[in-house]
């Protein structure tokens, strides 16, 4: 169990500033996911991590201890990645061994150990096989066990499921949440997929060129999401710019409506971003007089089975409003309705 803090780190390869002031305190034992879009700096941040690339500024700490100089193999970590890097011509067992070899592990304790990790990762069997007689998932699973063989204080993944069909990648990440909560390890995997991230973590960290936008839980994030760029990253959302006020008013193009003031906005006056997600939004037949509601214009109805979609046309705003699949709507394409924005939709200063 190991927490990871890092205090004002910078990565510059020339004058490209790939990861900029970065300032992170992680608990230990935690499911952790760096998530942000490709090309935000999640790798080069996990690089930073593991010790495969040097900060150029800042101090990486693992429970209160400086290793920011340290290499790689200095650092206790078990790091895996999407291509699974395994040695061809060793066998299973002596794969997940190889750190230990290192070590000068006697060879005994080494498959022993090899044995026991085979057993976590529910492939008992495999021990003597070779590397290219496994499937996809189960060369993952055995970069897995490779990973663990040292007993890391840090857990490191980097989009370790990208490589795998969707059905296999969800299932891995069911095993891969019950294999960290069982070893109690603090574990970081990379992924690109916000879906991966929030079905998968504790605490998100969402990425945006170079920087850290959001440290939170995945409902945290969702809810309250701190800048637009999580908002629109994280799920759908109908985003709407305008002035929010102290008194709880928000103001835009298409009108005013009522919003519980956040406590970014006690004093003035302050350009403000609107963020009300599609299951918030309620589409009604139109009816006069309705607090907090919008008109627009039915524009197309979706029904994907387990939800409907319906979206409506407002001003120059196109909303997206999610019910459930199967229920009477009571309008259809082309009607006028009325759209009910509650007031607990989160404002965010713009
Ligand atoms: N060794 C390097 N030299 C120069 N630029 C790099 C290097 N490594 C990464 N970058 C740049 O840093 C940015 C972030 O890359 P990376 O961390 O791999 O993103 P992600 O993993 O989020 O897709 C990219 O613009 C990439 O081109
Ligand atoms: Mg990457």
């Amino acid at each position: 169990m190991t927490n990871l803090h890092l205090e004002g780190v910078w990565k510059r390869f020339g004058a490209f500033e790939a990861i900029r002031n970065v300032n992170l305190d992680l608990p230990s034992g935690k499911m952790i996911t760096f998530l942000g879009p490709s090309g935000s700096g999640k790798s080069t941040l996990f690089r930073l991590v593991s010790g495969l690339e040097q900060a150029s500024e800042g101090t990486i700490r693992f429970d209160g201890i400086d290793v920011t100089g340290l290499a790689a193999h200095k650092r206790n970590v078990g790091m895996v990645f999407q291509s699974y890097a395994l040695f061809p011509h060793l066998n299973v067992w002596e794969n997940i061994g190889y750190g230990l070899a290192l070590r000068k592990v006697p060879k005994t304790q080494r498959r022993a150990r090899a044995i026991e990790l085979l057993e976590l990762i529910k492939l008992p069997d495999i021990a003597d096989r070779g590397i290219t007689q496994l499937s996809g998932g189960q060369r993952q699973r055995v970069a897995i066990a490779r990973a663990l063989a040292m007993k890391p204080q840090l857990f490191l993944l980097d989009e370790p499921l990208s490589a795998l069909d969707a059905k296999l990648r969800e299932h891995m990440q069911n095993e891969l949440c019950e294999l960290q909560r069982k070893l109690g390890v603090t574990t970081i995997v990379v992924t690109h997929d916000q879906r991966e991230a929030m079905t998968m973590s504790d605490i998100v960290v969402v990425i945006d060129r170079g920087a850290v936008q959001q440290v939170g839980s995945p409902l945290d994030i969702y809810r309250r999401p701190a800048t637009r760029f999580v908002a629109d990253f994280i799920g759908t959302s109908n985003l709407l710019e305008g002035t929010g006020s102290p008194e709880g008013k928000f103001e835009f193009s298409g009108g005013t409506l009522k919003i519980a003031t956040p406590d970014w906005l006690k004093r003035d006056e302050s350009p403000a971003v609107l963020c009300v997600r599609p299951e918030q939004l309620q589409v009604m037949q139109k009816a006069d007089g309705m607090p907090n509601s919008l008109d627009g214009q039915v524009t197309l109805i979706r029904d994907l089975g387990a939800e409907l979609e319906v979206f409506v046309r407002s001003g120059d705003t196109e909303f997206i409003s999610k019910e459930a699949s199967g229920v009477e709507l009571g309008f259809s394409v082309g009607d006028t309705v009325s759209l009910q924005i509650p007031e607990t939709a989160h404002l965010m200063a713009a």
